[in-house]
């Protein structure tokens, strides 16, 4: 039987001959974490061999290089702490395994699934998904050279993490692409930094002859935006004064509602479900009404007694809530982070895919319902919109 440090050779001579092709190591062993795997590739950064780990999570991919000593290192520690089934390929073999309890390993040899070297460059230039400066400099996200200002990084972060999300979710629902005109409305637009970035991505870079409406409840921001938006010539990017609440949507194939207050992402949402939206994106903000709702006198009071674990409990009953609604009513959702915490505590995203399948209504309302029994809530804002 073999032990860790033989796939470690494997590994290491792999290298050192130059026919490794990638490493995956998979099969949590700790249930409490969300690791899922560890795709490992080797990558020449600034012409130095490091091995790049990607570790896959649940809901976001996190990625490190390592110069080669140290990512044996971490790679071993992964083998022997976490990980234990491990898959080798070469382009002279491939090597699988799975650890036993014991650290033995059922070290198998296969024929190469790979015939040729991978790409080893480090592919720094990501694919611009936006191109365009000149709003981003009116909006002072990018001083007059086209540098990021300095108070605006993690702006700047969160808009090109937006458009990523977009272009994942336009290539997933291409009838999109291809509609004559696409109608995307923004609920909530703000200063229009992510609606100006949209527009920009989806006709300059996915070429979708795309009508973007901002809808805002503040006239200042309303006229800033128009003025840009003609300014830069972005000329079906339009953006009006509303209340999201009274907004008469027109037909509309892509809602968006980022950071929108409290309620006003439900108005946004039903607004959305009515419009028959092919997409909803939201990232919900401050959720005071469920707050409100909550008794605390339930068998979840110890949770509840201290305000930060209930102000967390509230965002996580409230959107639980909207996604399982939004997909009583035929969109299938999902709820993830989508950017980091360190760049914004408002990271939370809520999107809504329609579909054509039968929806199980019963089931979903009791899910609702026994939630709303264990908190003590009444109601909820999008519920009682939707009756
Ligand atoms: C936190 S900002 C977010 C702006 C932008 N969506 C973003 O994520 O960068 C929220 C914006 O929504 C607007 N807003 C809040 N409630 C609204 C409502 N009911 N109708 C229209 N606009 C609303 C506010 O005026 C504000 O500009």
């Amino acid at each position: 039987m073999a032990e860790i440090i033989d796939m470690m050779t494997q590994l290491k001579e792999s290298i050192r001959q130059d026919t490794f092709v990638r490493l995956t190591l998979s099969k949590n062993q700790n249930s409490d974490s969300t690791l899922k795997k560890v795709l490992i590739k080797l990558a020449l950064i600034k012409n130095q061999k490091q091995l790049s780990l990607v570790y896959r999570h649940k809901t976001k991919d996190i990625t490190k290089n390592f110069p080669i000593e140290a990512a044996y290192q971490e790679i071993e520690k992964l083998m022997r702490d976490t990980l234990v089934i491990f898959n080798l390929f070469t382009i002279t073999a491939d090597w699988s395994g799975e650890r036993s309890a014991d650290g033995k390993l059922k070290l198998k040899e296969q024929a190469a699934s790979f015939k040729e070297l991978p790409n080893r460059t480090h592919d720094k230039t990501k694919k611009r998904l936006i191109s365009g400066t000149d709003y981003l400099k009116a909006l002072n996200v990018l001083d007059n050279s086209g540098r990021v200002k300095k108070d605006k990084g993690d702006k700047y972060k969160q808009i090109n993490k937006f458009v990523e999300i977009i272009d994942g979710l336009v290539r997933k629902n291409k009838d999109l692409l291809k509609k004559d005109a696409l109608q995307v409305v923004d609920m909530g637009a703000g200063k229009g930094y992510l609606t100006f970035a949209l527009y920009d991505y989806l006709v300059k870079t996915a070429k979708v002859n795309a009508h973007v409406k901002g809808v805002e409840v503040r006239p200042d921001l309303i006229q800033l935006c128009n003025e840009v938006a003609e300014q830069v010539g972005f000329e079906n990017l339009k953006f009006e004064l509303g209340y999201i609440g009274d907004y008469e949507l027109p037909k509309t194939d892509m809602l968006i509602a980022l950071h929108a207050c409290d309620t006003a992402t439900d108005d946004a949402i039903f607004k959305g479900i009515k419009a028959n939206a092919s997409l909803i994106i939201c990232a919900p903000c401050c959720h005071k009404q469920i707050r409100r709702e909550i008794d605390d006198k339930t068998e979840f009071h110890a949770v509840l007694e201290h305000g930060i674990l209930k102000e967390r409990q509230a965002e996580i009953i409230t959107d639980t809530i909207r996604a399982l609604l939004m997909e009583s009513e035929g969109y299938k959702t999902k709820v993830f982070e989508f950017i980091s915490t360190e760049h914004t505590g408002k990271n939370l995203m809520i999107v809504g895919e329609r579909h054509e399948r039968e929806v199980d209504k019963v089931a979903i309302f009791e899910k609702i319902a026994s939630l709303k029994r264990a908190f003590g809530i009444g109601s909820h804002y999008l519920e009682e919109l939707l009756v």
